[in-house]
This record gives C-alpha cells, structure tokens and sequence, in this order.
C-alpha cells in the first residue's frame, strides 16, 4: 500500500464523529479550521459549537458586534483570529454576495486565511486537490519520510508543502487531508508515540533510524519576553470599579483590563504611583486602601512573552463616576488572566 492509502485506511477506522464533518458547508469548515489552528480538537469544539448556535449563518457573524465575537471567542488565545473572523464574515457579505470563494487563490485574499486554511477549505468544501500542511503534518511527513530539514525554516516551508502535493491522494482528498491531520493528532503524536500499534511502521524511515524523537526539527526563533504587569483593581463604597479597552497593537487588542502599570523590573507599587494613576484617571481620592491581592506573581504565558503578574485592590471612598458596577464585569470580553483573577475575587 501506499502512503495516502495507508492514511485513507487508518482515517476510516480511526475517524472521530466531529460537529464540523457531517457539512461541506465553507462556513463552517472554515470556523472550525480558524479555531482549530493553535488550539486542539477537544478545547475548540465547544468553542465552535458556540459560534454556530449564535451565528448559524456568516451573514449572523457579519452582522455581529465586535465585542459580543470577541466574548464569545475569550479563552481560545489569539485573539486576532477573532477580529480577522469578523473582518472577513463581513468581506464575504459585502463584497462576495454572500458566497464564499471558491478556489484556493480568491480563498487566501481573505483576511486571516493563509496557505493552511485555504487549502482546508478548498479541499475540504470544494474539493479541489490542494494538500494541507500543519504541525501535524509535518511531523507524519518528516518522520514517515525521514526528512530532517527544519518544518519552520524557508526551506522546510517550501519543502514540506512541495512533499505534501506528491504524497496526497487527489480523488479522496477531503479524507485524506482530515485523515492525515488526524493521524499526526491521534497516532503520530509529538512525545511517545506507540509505534509498536501503528499501521505504517514498517515503511517509517524515522522508526527504522531510530529517529522518532528527534524528528520533526524546528528551529528556535524568538526568545521570551518578560514583562511586568501590575493591575489596580479600584472600588469605590458602590462597588464600582474600572475597566479599560487596550488599544493598539500588540496583545489582547480590543479586550478590556483594570488599569494597568507595567513595569520594567519586577517592584511593588507605591502609594505615589496609585495617586498619580488616580488622578490620571480623574478619582480625586481623598484617601485610599491597598493591598496586594497575589504575594507571589501570576505567571501568564503567552507564545512569545511571559507576564508577571500583581493585582492590587485599591479600596477609594468616592464615587468613581464612570466605572462599571462589579457584578457587570464578566459581560465585557477580558483576557484569561483577567477573567482567572475575577473568579478568584469573586466579583
Ligand atoms: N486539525 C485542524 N483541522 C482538522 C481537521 N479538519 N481534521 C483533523 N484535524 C484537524
């Protein structure tokens, strides 16, 4: 047999029953492959099954507030892929009568839909011949074929895909791609395979070199970044307090935080800094109380930074004329951190 059988016949009897497989709807199969990239199948099906039932058409999604996506997205990271989701359920409308493009090259002119997800979707709902390449497959690749050019490299990039294209089989090809995901996701794991149970093993160059732990090869990029951030959790004697939307480039763009002093070095906050910041806000704070929430900092890991995190309660006795009621603020869509700490405080 060869190796797009071998996935073919492996998939048939390996196949999980997912919400997004009974549809070749391009909707759909596009939702599911935006949430599906960096996330697993068992975190973003819920996630998926959410979108659907809120916004059953793209013409629902389109027509949505930014605000209610992003909420409905909070936790699933990246939170760009949400804001590129509802650019594009809008483009889909306004400038392709409400069809989806249908061909790989009008696919990738989408916002947030790269060579990955194009190909997802042209394959998948179209069922054109065009290989997908993720970072499951490219681990079945590189093993299977005991490639050893590293999968994120130029090179490997061009590599990989060119691989993918030869080895794929053309008149199955919405099974094969679904079936050669699901093999890297399933049997071909990152750490410990099971070889011994694995259908392909006797042609598996990784497995017959004894190089199933060092294969795939990434290079390392970018190192971590540390950063400080300090939150101010002010109430007042309503039990109101502030909230702020990040704007900006950079992380959690759009999404809302308490104030926020980042520091460069890992220091307590003083009182000089809460008045100032106080006053930058317009609280004429006769007095205040602090305490720190957290003795030992939050760590909240993100893919290139690392967040050290101190929340400070800052207890005011006037009314801050613009806050929000705490009992509203699990309404407003906040990074994971910031929802974690609300449920810690209970407010
Ligand atoms: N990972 C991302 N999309 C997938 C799909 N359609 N099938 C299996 N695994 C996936």
């Amino acid at each position: 047999m060869i190796f797009s059988d071998k996935i073919l016949h492996w998939y048939a009897l390996n196949k999980r029953e997912l919400p997004w497989r009974n549809t070749v709807n391009p909707y759909n199969i596009w939702l599911s492959e935006i949430m599906l990239q960096q996330t697993r199948v068992a975190q973003g099906t819920p996630y998926y099954l959410k979108f659907i039932e809120n916004f059953p058409t793209i013409k629902d999604l389109a027509d949505a507030s930014e605000e209610k996506i992003l909420k409905l997205w909070q936790g699933l990271g990246y939170y760009s892929r949400a804001r590129n989701l509802h650019a594009t359920a809008k483009m889909v409308i306004n400038s392709y009568n409400g069809e989806f493009p249908n061909t790989y090259k009008e696919l990738l002119k989408l916002k947030g839909v790269g060579d990955y997800t194009a190909s997802a979707i042209a394959s998948i709902s179209f069922n054109l011949p065009e290989a997908v390449v993720d970072g499951n497959v490219n681990r079945v690749l590189s093993r299977y074929f005991g490639v050893d050019i590293p999968i994120n490299s130029t090179e490997g990039i061009k590599y990989f895909k060119k691989l993918a294209q030869e080895v794929m089989n053309v008149e199955q090809i919405r099974d094969y791609n679904q079936g050669i995901m699901e093999f890297g996701a399933i049997q071909c794991v990152p750490k410990n395979p099971n070889c011994n149970v694995c259908p392909l093993k006797d042609s598996c160059v990784a497995l017959n070199d004894d190089k199933v732990d060092s294969l795939p090869i990434k290079i390392k990029k970018t190192k971590v970044r540390k950063r400080y951030f300090n939150y101010l959790v002010i109430v007042d004697e309503a039990n109101k307090t502030i909230l702020q939307q990040r704007t900006g480039k950079g992380i959690w763009q759009n999404l809302y935080e308490f104030p926020l002093l980042e520091t460069e070095k890992d220091t307590i906050i003083k009182d000089e800094q809460i008045n100032k910041l106080l006053s930058e806000l317009s609280i004429n704070a006769k007095s205040f109380k602090k305490y720190q929430f957290n003795e030992q900092k939050i760590v909240h890991k993100l893919s290139h930074q690392h967040l050290y995190t101190t929340f400070y309660i800052v207890n005011v006795n006037n009314e801050i004329a613009n806050g929000v009621s705490v009992s509203e603020i699990s309404k407003f869509p906040v990074p994971v951190l910031i929802a974690d700490f609300i449920k810690m405080f209970k407010i």
